[in-house]
């Protein structure tokens, strides 16, 4: 299983150096040895560097990922981070899409589509977020909508294939209203979204899943039980680095 926390726009170099602490003096190494889990840290652009080499200096086994990278490769863009800077800084991969940026920062599917090839492309993981809004789910236009976000970057996967390519993908469904709203996708939600997204979409392999919105200590045990997830992609409740242990530990 892979576990992402996605700090967000949370954090600062003195909780980061706490959180790691945290992880370091409870014996984070140690509960994953032997296991299959992988754990990773999302903080903003500018604590790539940091962590990356915090982790490095106290041989954590954790890797760090981005919450997002530029269109664009390189050159003249000012205020972008391209999937050079943040692999330079020590990701091994970065969020994509996530519906905050597509609400708040006009990200469209053809961008998300654009990062996961240039992801691809440099090695790096993309974690590529979609789900469905309240509104849509209740206007039974869930399926629909997921097409959308989906099938271009299903096409770029299979395209990048056909290239040889072979950078792991992971796919992050997020339904927008169970994001910090304490309500998190039932298992059976869950199940039939990613059935349809599995079956219906031009995907070259059997995608791998994650699960995001409202994840916690009290339900990750049964949203773990789902066999088609292979993680789960975590914002409010992993930034308590206890937190963050205990749910590790719950799944080992
Ligand atoms: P919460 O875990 O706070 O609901 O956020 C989920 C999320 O957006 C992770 O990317």
């Amino acid at each position: 299983m892979f576990l992402v926390a996605n700090w967000k726009m949370n954090m600062t170099r003195d909780r980061i150096g706490e959180y790691l602490s945290v992880l370091d003096q409870n014996g984070l190494s140690g509960i994953l040895e032997g296991s299959t889990l992988e754990v990773a840290l999302a903080p903003t652009h500018v604590y790539l560097d940091f962590v990356a080499e915090e982790v490095r200096r106290r041989h954590l086994p954790v890797k760090v990922f981005a919450q997002d990278v530029s269109t664009r490769t390189e050159g003249a863009f000012t205020g972008e981070v391209g999937v050079r800077n943040i692999q330079d800084a020590g990701a091994t991969g970065s969020i994509l899409g996530h519906s905050e940026r597509r609400r708040y920062f006009g990200e469209t599917d053809a961008g998300v589509t654009i990062k996961t090839g240039l992801c691809l492309n440099a090695g790096a993981i993309p974690v590529v977020c979609f789900g469905e809004s309240l509104e849509e789910r209740n206007a039974g236009a869930t399926l629909s909508v997921l097409r959308q976000q989906l099938t271009c970057v299903a096409d770029e996967v299979a395209g990048a294939r056909k290239n040889g390519n072979d950078t792991p993908v992971f796919l992050a469904y997020e339904p927008v209203w169970a994001i910090g709203s304490g309500i998190n996708a039932s298992p059976d939600d869950i199940r039939n979204v990613l059935s349809a997204v599995s079956e219906g979409f031009p995907w070259p392999e059997l995608p791998r899943f994650l699960y995001g919105g409202s994840v916690n200590l009290d339900n990750i045990g049964l949203l773990s039980g789902l066999k088609e997830l292979s993680g789960f992609l975590v914002g409010g409740a992993w930034l308590d680095p206890d937190v963050f242990l205990d749910s590790v530990k719950a799944l080992r």
